[in-house]
């Protein structure tokens, strides 16, 4: 069904993707770990384990891009539905990548953002999470935003409770109140909104997922399932990205 061969004639190289604008925000639904794991007879947990392999290797192509941002939806607030073992087999997961990854992701200029109702994640979990936090604060080369315990409508809601606190202390007028400000308000406040939203595993669905930033993001669609996803996948996506026309509500240029 897709091709891997940018126009037919010159293959997909970071060469040919740099010749065009690149996406300055990508964002990740990383489905499909539960399926992959079943058709091979395995528990969904060893699906996610292969899941977070694929990770590891979308960042290592995005910092040779050098694409400042990514959001990968790790954990939902609606997770927590699954059963307790998945769920804390995901908590170990998240562990386990930090203690694996930090040196390196310290190393690339990688600031790990968690972003998500953090607070509710505790033990071992959270404290790693901060520690990572904490400790890669200042880098610049790459934003990873890992979304944990996150839903676009609780952030939503979460900027308009904030903003209605600060309208009742007088620190904020309602005239000040724009699409801009409140983008700022967001987890994301700050970053350039996702360009491209990438949702493996063939689902046409959004998912509760940046709701606000997605706006005008275009979607790439895969049936590749999330453990199978490659940099090839991920460089079609960009090459595909580059080939649309984005109106914005416009007309054609
Ligand atoms: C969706 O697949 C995937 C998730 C709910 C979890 C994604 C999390 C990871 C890959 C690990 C996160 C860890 C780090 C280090 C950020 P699914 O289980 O819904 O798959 P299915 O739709 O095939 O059942």
């Amino acid at each position: 069904m897709e091709k891997f061969s940018g126009d037919g004639q010159r293959p997909i190289t970071i060469e040919l993707l740099k010749e065009k604008p690149l996406p300055k925000h990508i964002a990740i639904i990383m489905d499909g770990n539960g399926r992959w794991a079943k058709k091979r007879g395995l528990p969904r947990t060893i699906g996610h384990r292969y899941g977070v392999e694929s990770l590891k290797k979308i960042i290592e192509s995005f910092v040779d891009l050098g694409i400042g941002y990514l959001t990968v939806y790790a954990f939902s607030t609606e997770n927590w539905k699954r059963p307790e073992d998945e769920v804390d087999a995901l908590m170990d997961l998240v562990v386990e990548f930090i203690d694996k990854e930090l040196d390196y992701l310290d190393s690339k200029g990688i600031k790990v953002n968690p972003i998500g109702y953090i607070e509710r994640i505790t033990g071992l979990t959270y404290e790693k999470i901060m520690t990572a936090k904490e400790r890669t604060k200042d880098n610049t080369v790459l934003t990873l935003n890992v979304a944990l315990n996150y839903g676009g409508r609780q952030e939503i809601v979460r900027s308009v409770k904030a903003i209605c606190q600060n309208v009742l202390s007088g620190e904020t007028t309602i005239d000040e109140i724009d699409e801009e400000f409140f983008a700022n308000t967001l987890y994301t406040g700050g970053q350039p909104d996702p360009d491209l939203l990438i949702r493996p595993s063939g689902e046409m669905r959004v998912s509760n997922f940046l709701l606000w930033q997605i706006a005008y993001s275009e979607f790439w669609i895969t049936n590749i399932l999330w453990p199978d996803f490659k940099q090839e996948h991920l460089w079609q996506a960009i090459y595909d990205y580059q080939n649309r026309q984005r109106r914005f509500g416009g007309l054609k240029s």
